[in-house]
């Protein structure tokens, strides 16, 4: 069978089609022979989805906004819970491609082995920042490794200086506001660059997530 076929075969466009018409106001039509975009397994194609090993690229033929659209729509977090949510009758579920779920972390470019040390610097009384470090640290305070877990930590780490608590005691240079002469720090106020702040990311993007499933006490 060949892909196009699976794919008409599986009813995944029947569903995809009108719902992508539906959020962005676009129709689309499968059609056979000449077609402004086809499904494909391709190298060089952007991957949209995958199913088992199979992975399918939206090939677009000349230039065409409405298919670069539905590309673009497919990639998007919509489009990418649209194709998981289609349950076919026969055979494995539609998924992402595996591009697309490493795209959504942030690149990350500083310096890992810096990021340790501001880490243990600045973070380490406090956080558990690696899962082999066990000394004293705020029980209610979430562990690098249990914030790891999280889909969206890369985003989480790039702001955290402004996520409470953190703005009452630390400051990235150039960025973060002076504390307020009102309520000074209740703790040596920490201050770090945006080097740092970087540094940390890469670093944070090395420690392993915790097992969730493991007991609390190694969170
Ligand atoms: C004085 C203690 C303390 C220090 C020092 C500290 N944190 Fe935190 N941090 C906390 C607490 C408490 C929370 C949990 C806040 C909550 O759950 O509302 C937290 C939460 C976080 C979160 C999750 C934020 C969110 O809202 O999702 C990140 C990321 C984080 N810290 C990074 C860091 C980094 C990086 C450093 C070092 C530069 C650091 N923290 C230093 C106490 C601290």
């Amino acid at each position: 069978m060949s892909l196009a076929d699976e794919i008409a075969a599986s009813g995944l466009a029947d569903y995809i089609l009108p719902r992508f018409a539906l959020k962005t106001g676009r129709r689309a039509n499968i059609v056979t022979g000449d077609a402004d975009a086809r499904l494909a397994s391709v190298e060089g194609a952007p991957p949209v989805m995958a199913r088992g090993d199979i992975v399918f690229a939206l090939v677009i033929e000349g230039e065409n906004d409405a298919a670069r659209r539905f590309a673009d729509w497919l990639r998007s977090d919509v489009g990418q819970k649209t194709i998981a949510a289609f349950a076919p009758t026969d055979g494995p579920a539609f998924g992402p491609p595996p591009e697309v779920s490493v795209r959504t972390v942030t690149k990350i470019e500083g310096d890992a082995a810096l990021g340790r040390e501001v880490a243990e610097a600045h973070c380490a009384r406090c956080h558990r920042i690696a899962p082999e470090m066990t000394g004293m640290t705020l029980g209610s305070t979430p562990s690098f490794s249990a914030l790891k877990t999280l889909q969206d930590w890369s985003e989480r780490f790039t702001a955290f200086y402004a996520l409470n608590p953190h703005p009452s005691f630390l400051l990235v240079k150039g960025i973060s506001p002076p504390f307020d002469p009102s309520r000074p720090p209740p703790i040596v106020p920490v201050e770090v660059t945006v080097d740092e702040v970087e540094a940390l990311l890469a670093y944070v993007a090395q420690v392993p997530a915790a097992d969730l499933g493991a007991d609390i006490e190694s969170r």
